[in-house]
């Protein structure tokens, strides 16, 4: 894990590894078909499959529990899926997966809170025969996770990254320098210096020539991070950036926001403080995101449907019942500290208004939205 943190320089880091040959750098890696599968030995048919996922921070994480419920029965399974609640939930979700084995899952897929707290259960689930699949935030520093599967984060944030300075080519209404701001996810959730990682693959260089202007001066994750993922804790970081940098006429003409939830919060915050909303980025495809963007406010969001991800994470639980080789296609980019973890990685789309209705072309829900705004 200690590699993805460090993957800022993606590039040059994936040049060393070339160099040394050695794995388990996370990004730039190819995402093709790869046979790096594992023999298992399969379970029973219709046995228990645990599914621990954190608190209900976006809306993915709602749908993903209905639509576990009701993908694992249609397969044959028993679901157990648990949410660890807001408060208190490292521990609540170590409990869960701690029952979960005692219960004799043979099969625990966990959307962790904190990837960095799990290692003790994951090892119990591991000792008593269970296999572990981690669900979209990989857990870190412990061999005992057997499979990844996730979109791929860090295209997800190259996405928002070319995103933003596209919106701001658009929308700008002035030519570069543009004054901005970064946001990045919590500092529990693995996924959030990936998805900062690949924005500032594409925003550092806009930076270092002068185009875009940080106009706080917190270009370092550690200065940008949204705890819990937190709407109120980025509406209140963005209304002491507002303070502190962009007092009297300052405009601020785009943020990088790492979801929705937070993209909302940061506008809001831009909107009580009476100045022009700028160009925001976001991840999620939410619905009141989906509307807004429709409405002209937030710039762009990514597309990545919860149904696929879900579909995909059965598909290896039921190649793991039938003692199948379990489909991966990156063997590479996610070493977790501990191990390069196999993982299966689905391609994220990025969503303007002007691509919406093809890009939520299988998506009915979200493309009634759209169409009822032509
Ligand atoms: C997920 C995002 C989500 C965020 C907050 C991340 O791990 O990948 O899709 O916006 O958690 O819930």
């Amino acid at each position: 894990m200690k590699k993805i943190a460090l993957a800022g320089t993606a590039l040059v880091a994936a040049a060393a590894l070339a160099l040394t040959g050695c794995s388990g750098q996370r990004g730039g890696g190819d995402t093709g078909t790869d046979t790096g599968s594992e023999e298992t030995t399969g379970f029973e048919a219709g046995s228990t499959i645990g599914i621990a996922l954190p608190d209900k921070t976006s809306e993915n994480w709602v749908l993903a529990g209905k639509l576990f419920e009701e993908g694992l029965a249609d397969a044959g399974f028993k679901a157990d899926v648990q949410y660890a609640p807001a408060s208190n939930t490292v521990a609540e979700q170590q409990n869960q997966i701690q029952t979960m084995v005692q219960n004799g899952a043979k099969v625990i897929v966990i959307g962790a809170k904190d990837g960095k707290q799990l290692a003790t259960q994951v090892q119990a689930a591991q000792d008593a025969g269970a296999k572990v699949i981690a669900y979209d935030r990989l857990i870190e520093n412990t061999e005992a996770v057997d499979y990844y599967v996730a979109f791929d984060n860090f295209k997800v944030g190259q996405l928002q990254g070319q995103a933003l300075l596209d919106g701001l080519a658009e929308r700008a209404g002035h030519d570069a320098p543009y004054n901005i701001e970064l946001f990045s996810g919590s500092p529990d959730d693995a996924n959030s210096a990936v998805f900062f990682d690949g924005a500032m693959e594409v925003l550092q260089p806009k930076i270092d020539d002068g185009t875009l202007n940080v106009v706080s001066g917190q270009t370092k994750i550690a200065q940008t991070a949204t705890e819990g993922w937190l709407a109120e804790n980025a509406q209140n970081r963005m209304d002491t950036l507002l303070t502190g940098s962009y007092s009297g006429d300052t405009v601020i003409d785009g943020v990088l926001s790492p979801n929705d939830t937070l993209a909302r919060a940061i506008i809001t915050s831009v909107q009580q403080a009476g100045k022009p909303v700028p160009v925001v980025t976001g991840q999620d495809s939410e619905v009141e995101s989906v509307k807004s963007i429709m409405e002209g406010i937030q710039y762009s969001t990514i597309n990545k449907d919860t149904t696929l991800l879900v579909e995909q994470t059965i598909k290896m639980v039921g190649q793991l019942q039938k003692g199948e080789e379990v489909d991966v296609n990156d063997t590479e980019q996610y070493d977790n500290g501990a191990k390069v973890v196999p993982a299966y990685l689905l391609d994220p789309i990025i969503v303007t208004k002007a691509n919406a209705a093809e890009a939520y072309a299988n998506v009915p829900s979200l493309l009634e939205i759209v169409e009822s705004y032509k």
